[in-house]
């Protein structure tokens, strides 16, 4: 393996790696870069997602994204078509199915085969490489959006070039979120080394004219908790990552833990801090967007319990008001793979909220601005930490940290999170570290965080641990 390095990739290695990839499959040799390019230049504006976020920028909109993803292509583009004139969704998701996610296309194939022969998806997303090139256009042009592609994989560059052979103009990144939560065997150096990858093919696409936008999900952490603190860092450094390949349209995703001030501080200081650092490493030119994820950890199975958790994290993305995007749930996320319809109906609970408190802004306050000071401080520590030990190159300094636990996930499923740090709610509900386990923070910090859960503590007069498993919990299990 090539020595672990933040620097742009050199033509030679991205060819190298690209041609690897792209042999894995028959459909990968459908594959033409310069093709590419030309049929990126024939799709409309409207249709290019980079152009839509600005435009959702300059006139204060926040564009919603459901999620959609079954075997068959003609299928698929019903659901597509339906939750554009039906959800009236912004932007159009394909769900890649986890075979093709995990680089196992053959079955991903078989998979397509037996649901067209039993007449239901037997696959849990579109596998994309299956259909190849021609079933992905065919789907793109069916219809009248932005499609953005939810690549949620630290591997399958096959997938990744092939969702922007298709046409989507959005797909996922994630050296510390892909890498630590979708698996738990693919290490830091790899997962990074695919990023860089899926990076430098957007900036050479870019240096081509073709506008893409990688999102960094750094709320795959989110499936527990997490606090905005550990959210933003992850966003920075992927972001730092895949700007130095060259990629020049990037978003950070945030997920509210339903506590209106620590989450309008969070947001407000993911975009400042992120926008900081990239300007501090000469990325200028680099344009950010936020994208908000309905809650992403467990879901109660009662279905008015779910559609009041949309709404929660609706409003919080109201009045925020910052953010050009957000990712819809369903009230089917209790029970497994959401239906067209539950992800239409996602789609208008959420545009009743949004447009009901339309204008409202969350006020500054005391509160507020104390959020934002420890949310600056904390995520100050990491990367500062992280900056000294790689010596000025983040990317070497986050694999020593995630070695040593100066930074790590809450709760991630990879081998290679050390699984010290514990989060717990405090009395107010806003999410604090328990334990911090060997993150760099200043007494300070840790005095906070401490006397925040002792409030908690003394009103409730229960063990830590079981506050903690019930924090978990709580959203899933509430009134059930
Ligand atoms: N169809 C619809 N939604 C999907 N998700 C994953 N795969 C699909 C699919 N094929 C949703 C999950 C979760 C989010 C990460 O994506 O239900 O909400």
């Amino acid at each position: 393996m090539e020595k672990v390095s933040i620097k742009k990739w050199d033509e030679d290695r991205f060819k190298h790696v690209l041609d690897e990839a792209l042999t894995q499959y028959p459909t990968g040799r459908e594959i033409d870069l310069d093709e590419v390019v030309a049929y990126h230049h024939s799709i409309p504006v409207h249709k290019n997602l980079p152009e839509m976020l600005a435009k959702a920028r300059r006139e204060g909109k926040t564009l919603l994204n459901p999620r959609a993803g079954v075997a068959d292509l003609n299928e698929m583009i019903d659901i597509l078509s339906d939750l554009q004139e039906i959800g009236k969704a912004d932007i159009l998701p394909i769900n890649p199915d986890s075979f093709t996610r995990t680089e196992q296309f053959e079955k991903a194939a078989k998979g397509l085969e037996e649901s067209i022969e039993k007449g239901h998806s037997m696959l849990n997303g579109f596998p994309v490489v299956a259909h190849g090139i021609k079933g992905c256009r065919k789907l793109f042009e069916s219809v009248d959006r932005p499609v953005a592609t939810r690549t949620a994989t630290p591997r399958s560059k096959i997938l990744c070039t092939m969702t922007i052979a298709g046409g989507a103009t959005e797909l996922l990144v994630g050296t510390l979120s892909l890498g630590l939560c979708m698996e738990y065997d693919v290490s830091p150096e790899a997962s990074a080394a695919h990023a860089q990858f899926v990076a430098r093919l957007v900036g050479w696409l870019h240096e081509r004219g073709v506008k893409i936008n990688l999102e960094t999900v750094t709320t795959a952490s989110a499936a527990t908790l997490t606090t905005p603190s550990l959210h933003i860092v992850t966003g920075i450094v992927d972001s730092l990552i895949s700007a130095y390949q060259g990629a020049k349209y990037l978003s950070v995703a945030f997920a509210p833990m339903h506590h209106f001030i620590q989450d309008i501080a969070g947001l407000r200081m993911q975009r400042l801090l992120t926008r900081r650092y990239l300007d501090r490493f000469g990325f200028h030119d680099v344009s950010l967007a936020q994208n908000i994820h309905q809650w992403n950890g467990a879901f109660p199975e009662n279905k008015q319990q779910a559609n009041g958790l949309l709404a929660m994290a609706s409003a919080v993305a109201a009045l925020y008001g910052e953010a050009e995007q957000m990712m819809v749930k369903t009230a089917d996320e209790g029970y497994g793979i959401p239906t067209k319809e539950s992800n239409i109906e996602g789609l208008i609970i959420t545009r009743q909220v949004m447009n009901m408190l339309r204008g409202q802004r969350f006020p500054d306050s005391d509160e507020v601005n104390e959020e934002s000071k420890f949310i600056e401080m904390e995520v100050e520590s990491m990367i500062e930490k992280m900056l000294e030990m790689g010596e000025g190159d983040i990317l070497v300094g986050v694999i020593k940290a995630l070695r040593l636990g100066t930074y790590e996930y809450a709760y991630g499923v990879s081998k290679y999170c050390l699984g010290k740090v514990k989060l717990l709610r405090d009395a107010t509900g806003a999410v604090r570290y328990l334990d911090i386990g060997n993150l760099p923070f200043s007494n300070k910090i840790v005095t906070y965080n401490k006397e925040k859960i002792s409030e908690r503590k003394k009103l409730e007069q229960r063990d830590e641990l079981l506050m903690l498993i019930d924090d978990i919990r709580e959203v899933r299990a509430f009134l059930s």
